[in-house]
């Protein structure tokens, strides 16, 4: 099955970060909807749980991610996107960018007035259209477009999930996650998760600064320090 030789190096990744995540005492910490149990999702989400996090993890075979929440323990479940958005106060969105405007219809109603943590990328090999779609308007607008009432944030999109996994809670400087949306508070948000799975976040600007890292941008792929993200990105607050 796909799903055991994904699981089989997401868990080789995952036992990478979580090794070096501190536990931390569960103290009414923000139950987080992750829809997409794989490469990002898992990371990102296991980085969460690990961090006192209750985590549920959704995908259209929520029963595929029975061993991802094994191996995290009791605060990581499993469900189907409806229970996880029911269940997650905040959201981060990690699934292929072809699914968006799906996802967009059917959950529309849930996602309205959610702090959305987007973090996904548009390809052209796999999503098609929605690609060029993503770099004539900006990902930043082509996601509000299909996630319309969503509280967005651009983050986690912009490094390989092996960085994000490799780099969590490392000593010395943080590794910066840029960040970037339109609603201050969840930027707020947004800015707190980023901390609690083991990073700084470099709050970039509004939706359509997220451009300057999306996938191809100069701004992707780096597992900088906040002082030179920020000197990256002309981040002068
Ligand atoms: N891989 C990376 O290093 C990385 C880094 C940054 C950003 N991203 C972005 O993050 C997103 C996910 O990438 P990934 O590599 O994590 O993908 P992946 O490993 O293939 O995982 C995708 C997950 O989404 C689920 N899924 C797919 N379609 C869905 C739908 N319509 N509704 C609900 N769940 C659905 C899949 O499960 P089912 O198929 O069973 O539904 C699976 O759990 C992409 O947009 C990618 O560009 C990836």
């Amino acid at each position: 099955m796909a799903c055991d030789r994904r699981t089989l190096l997401l868990a080789g990744a995952l036992s990478w970060a979580l090794a070096a995540a501190p536990t931390v005492a569960q103290d009414a910490k923000t139950p987080i909807a992750v829809i997409g149990g794989g490469n990002i999702g898992g990371t990102i989400g296991g980085l969460w749980v690990k961090a006192g996090h209750p985590v549920m993890f959704a995908s259209r075979h929520p029963e595929d991610l029975k061993p991802l929440v094994e191996t995290l323990g009791p605060l990581a479940k499993a469900g189907t996107v409806e229970q996880a958005l029911a269940f997650g106060d905040a959201v981060l969105i990690a699934v292929p960018y072809r699914a968006y405007p799906e996802l967009g219809k059917t959950y529309g109603s849930l996602l309205k007035g959610k702090v959305v943590l987007d973090a996904g990328n548009a390809t052209k090999a796999r999503d098609g259209d929605l690609a060029a779609e993503a770099e004539s308007a900006g990902i930043g607008a082509t996601s509000a477009k299909y996630l319309p009432g969503a509280r967005l944030v651009r983050a986690f999109n912009a490094a390989n999930y092996k960085l994000f996994a490799q780099n969590a809670h490392r000593s010395g400087p943080a590794m910066a996650v840029p960040i970037a949306g339109d609603d201050k508070q969840a930027l707020g948000v947004a800015s707190t998760l980023v901390r609690d799975a083991g990073f700084e976040p470099v709050v970039v600007g509004g939706l359509d600064a997220a451009r300057t890292f999306q996938m191809g941008s100069p701004g992707f792929g780096h597992d900088a320090t906040a002082q030179d993200a920020r000197k990256a990105f002309g981040v002068t607050e």
